[in-house]
Parts: structure tokens; sequence; C-alpha cells
């Protein structure tokens, strides 16, 4: 996939050097970016690996918006008259600094949010994919041309850039879920405002300074193009009520976009939700269990459980789960639980204590409501005492009971049972949050109607694979809860563009449309009434 020479690539290796401070200050030196305009006392950033301090940063306040949003209308102004080709060289050069320092931009990263190198890297990776399909897009951004049932007219849609975006992003996935959308939106036109979650704003900064540096030699690109706004929920409600925000674009909680998409359409904003996810996996008669016990196991335990596309109910054929959960207990008791910046490890710290507290609240209720739990239990030996390292837990359910239906967002795989394909299906789309499905099968016909209108209800509908891990080039997104947004991928480019439809009589004839008869009658002085005459 690497296309450059080695030479062109940054030399940093974190050798052995599990330390995250270290790792994470040796990583932002060989970036050749700096922290220091930005430090202050209003935010501690810890690793969530042994909650070292990481930095301490000044934030934003909601006031600093406005100013935020005046630049950045002044800035797409300018963008939005740059050919789209040349936008999209923009985004190539800022693809090709991530694509060269993979490995110090995994590092950070991995010590800001705690997930496993390897998944790092995937993610940063992840930027670098999305880099690419944006470059692709920006010779690719077509309209329609239509027949018009006019004679000698022509209708035809344009797509023109759509203004400024405020994107809302969270720490679990730090740097793609922004990217997904920015360089997408660089490409269509518009100005950007990043509020990353305040758990994880120097990958941010991180991120954003290597689009500065890519942007200095880039005369087309104006300043302030992307800002970053640093803080905490108060500028997410900023941004979403400010009217100079055209295109609100959110991923994290429910209950955040709900807020966040109450208060844009308030103002006839537009937004972009990606949401909670609960989501399934059927394994059937048929299933391969040489492919779903790794699948399940990474869907489930990998990023900690934190991913939104995390795999958290698991929905087998009663003649199954016995021989299924043989199996993948003891696999899943011997993932190595770590340091995630140590080679080996497979399952990193969950965020912070809060969420360790919810996940261990969330396997009392599910004893309370008839669960049977294996792991869970929080790992101390040998590790960080500031660091909340679990093993993940799987729990046997008597059925879909509340606990089940909400999202947790920590490694708990709650299994249930079926008869009927049908009955597994209802099952799956039972629970209020409509992000990513799977199914494991061998019968073609239990594949299709998965995916077919009768089947999943989510967005996100997989045969033979896990629940997570989606690759850039499909649109990324679910429906309910999980919001009904596209961020990313296939034609979600849409989001990011206003739509203009054109129509142009090139004949010598006024027409009007569904055959309207209009007759006007130009020679006022033949028809007009007599004025003052006796
Ligand atoms: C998220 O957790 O918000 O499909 C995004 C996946 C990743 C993206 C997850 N490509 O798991």
């Amino acid at each position: 996939m690497n296309m450059l020479p080695p030479a062109a690539r940054c030399a940093f290796s974190i050798e052995g050097d599990a330390d995250p401070a270290r790792t994470h200050a040796n990583a932002f030196r060989a970036l050749g970016l700096s922290l220091d305009s930005h430090r202050g006392e209003d935010l501690a950033v810890r690793s969530p690996i042994d909650g070292a301090l990481l930095a301490t940063l000044s934030v934003h306040g909601a006031a600093d918006i406005e100013a935020m949003v005046a630049r950045a209308r002044t800035a797409f102004l300018a963008w939005r008259s740059v050919p789209a080709p040349r936008r999209g060289e923009l985004v190539r050069r800022f693809g090709n600094l991530v694509r060269d320092n993979i490995e110090p931009l995994s590092a950070l990263l991995s010590a800001e949010n705690g997930k496993i190198l390897e998944e790092a890297r995937g993610e940063v990776q992840e930027v670098v994919d999305i880099c690419e399909f944006a470059v692709g897009l920006s010779r690719q951004l077509y309209g329609l041309s239509i027949a018009s049932e006019r004679p000698q007219h022509r209708l035809t849609e344009y797509w023109h850039p759509a203004g400024v975006l405020g994107l809302i992003s969270a720490f679990n996935f730090p740097a793609a879920v922004w990217a997904w959308g920015t360089t997408v939106a660089l490409v269509c036109g518009d100005s950007a405002i990043w509020k990353p979650s305040e758990k994880t704003p120097t990958t941010a900064l991180a991120f954003v300074g290597l689009l500065q540096r890519a942007m200095r030699d880039f005369d087309a690109a104006p300043a302030h193009l992307v800002q970053l706004a640093i803080g905490g929920a108060d500028l997410g409600r900023a941004l979403a009520d400010h009217p100079g925000v055209d295109i609100l674009s959110a991923t994290g909680s429910t209950a955040m976009g709900r807020d966040v998409a109450e208060r844009t359409a308030r103002r006839f904003a537009r937004s972009i939700l990606e949401l909670g996810g609960n989501n399934a996996m059927i394994v059937t008669p048929t299933a391969e269990l040489d492919l779903a016990i790794p699948a399940i196991t990474f869907a489930a335990a990998g990023t900690a459980g934190q991913r939104c596309t995390t795999l958290r109910r698991l929905i087998v054929h009663a003649d199954r789960k016995a021989e299924l959960l043989d199996r993948l207990i003891p696999v899943m008791s011997r993932l190595e639980t770590g340091n995630p910046l140590r080679p080996g490890v497979q399952v990193g710290p969950l965020i912070d204590g809060d969420a360790f507290r919810r996940m261990q609240a969330a396997l009392e209720r599910a004893r309370a409501e008839g669960g049977l739990v294996h792991g869970g239990e929080r790992i101390e030996d040998g590790l960080p005492a500031d660091g909340y390292y679990v093993r993940p837990a799987i729990v046997e359910m008597p059925g879909q009971t509340p606990i089940v239906c909400e999202e947790t967002f920590a490694p708990i795989l709650y299994v249930m049972t079926y008869r009927t394909l049908e009955e597994a299906i209802a099952l799956q789309n039972a629970v209020p949050q409509g992000l990513s499905s799977s199914i494991f099968t061998m019968d073609m016909r239990e594949a299709e109607y998965f995916q077919s209108a009768l089947g999943s209800d989510c967005g996100i509908v997989n045969v033979n694979i896990g629940t997570s891990g989606a690759e850039i080039g499909g649109a990324f997104g679910g429906e309910k809860q999980t919001g009904g947004g596209r961020v990313s991928g296939s034609d979600s480019w849409k989001n990011y563009v206003r739509r203009a439809t054109a129509t142009v009589n090139y004949s010598s004839a006024l027409t009007l449309a569904q055959g309207v008869r209009f007759d006007v009658i130009e020679d006022d002085r033949a028809t007009a009434p007599q004025q003052g005459g006796n």
C-alpha cells in the first residue's frame, strides 16, 4: 500500500519504550510539532494507559466560536472559488504528510487514547485512505443532466460548496472520523471547525498541525480554512446554534446527538449524525466457527469495546451455543490485556474510571436481569494503578432484557439464543440503535434474506465478517437512534455540498411546465380600458 520510498518516511520508532508520556513527547518531536502555543491551565490531558499527564492546555470558550465562525466564513468565500481538483491537491499533500508519519502519529494517538498500537496504525491508515478517496472525488463531483419536458431547454443539477462545516468527534476515533468529514468537505469547497473530544485534543493538534504544514506551501488555501475548537460540550452546542455553521457533523452518544440535532433543526441547518450502536451478530447453524470466533473476538474486545461498531450482542442458534461458548470463552480470556504501546498486547485500557464504573454497573444490571457473567473484572496485576484495564466480558442472557438494549461503551458481549432466522432478525432489530450488524452463515438464502428489506435494519449489513472495521469506501452510518447520517464514503459527499437545479431556455418561445397556458398581451394600448374619456 505504501508507494513512497522508505527515505521519505519519518524515522520515528518507539523502540520498546512503552512509557506513554515519553512516547507522546517523542512523537511530537519527531513530527516537528510543538504544543507550546496551546499550553495553559484549563485542560489536563492524561494518558488512559497510566494516568500520566501528557499536556495541560488552554481551552476555547463558547465566545471564541463567534470569531472562529467569522474567520471560517471568510475562508469559505475564498476556498469555494478554487477549482475542486486544486482543492484535492491540498488534501493529497496532507495525506502524504500523514503517510510519511504513520509511526509517530500512531504512537501519540495510542498514548492519548489507549488503543493498541496496531489499531492506532489502522486508524492513521484510515486517514490516508480517506485522503485518497477525497482526492479522487475532487474530480468526480458530478451533477445530473435531466431530460426537460420543454423544447430546447436544458435541465441540470449542480453541486456547489455548502459553507462552513462544524464537526464534533469522539475520543475513540480521534483522527479518522474528523478526516472522513473534513477531507471530503475540503474538496467540496467548504471550510471547517473541528471540536474534538476533550479527552483527545493533542491528537487533533497533531493532525491539524500537519494540515497547516500542507497549507503553508499551498497558495490557494486561505487562512483559517480548518480551525480547532478545544474544550467541552459548550463548544459543540455553540457550533450547533451558530447561524454561520451550515453543516454540523456529530459523532458520539445518542444524548449528545439529540441535543445537537434539535439545535440545528431549529435553525434549519443540516446535521450529519453518527451516534450510538448496539451491534449484533447472528451465528447460524451453518456458521463456520473458524471464521466466526476470531471475528467475534476482534469485534467485541478490539479497541477495548470502544468502537461505535463494537459487537455487543451475539444471537446464536440454540443448537450451537454450547459449542460456540466452549471455544469463545477461553479465547476471550486469553486475550493479552495491558499497555497498548507494548507489542503483543491486544486490549488496552478503558478511556477512564467513569467508563470502568459504567461497565461494572452494566454487568451488575445484567446479573440482576438473569445474566451469567464470564470475565469483565478489572486487571491490576503488573499494570499501572491509574489505568482501567478489564478482561472483556461475555454474558449469557436469558433474553434481550433492558440492559442488552442499551449501549455500554465497554467490552461486554451479551449472548442470546434463537430458533428461527425470523426470530433472530426480530431480536436483532428490536433495539433502538441501528448501526452495524452481521450474520455468519454458509446458507445463501439466509445471507440474502439478512441483507434484504426484510432483514437487518442497520446501516451496515455484513456477511461472514464482524460488525466493526468498515472500509472507507462504503457509506458509514446507521438508522434509528444511530442518527441516520452517513458521515463518509460512497456518495456521502452530497452532505457537504448544496444543490442547485438550473433550467435554461435556449428556444425563442417562453413555454411553461406542466403545459400551463398563461397568455400575456403585451400591447397595453390595444387592450387597456380608456382612461378619463367622456
Ligand atoms: C467509530 O467507532 O466511531 O468501522 C468509527 C469501524 C471503523 C470506524 C469506527 N472504521 O469500526
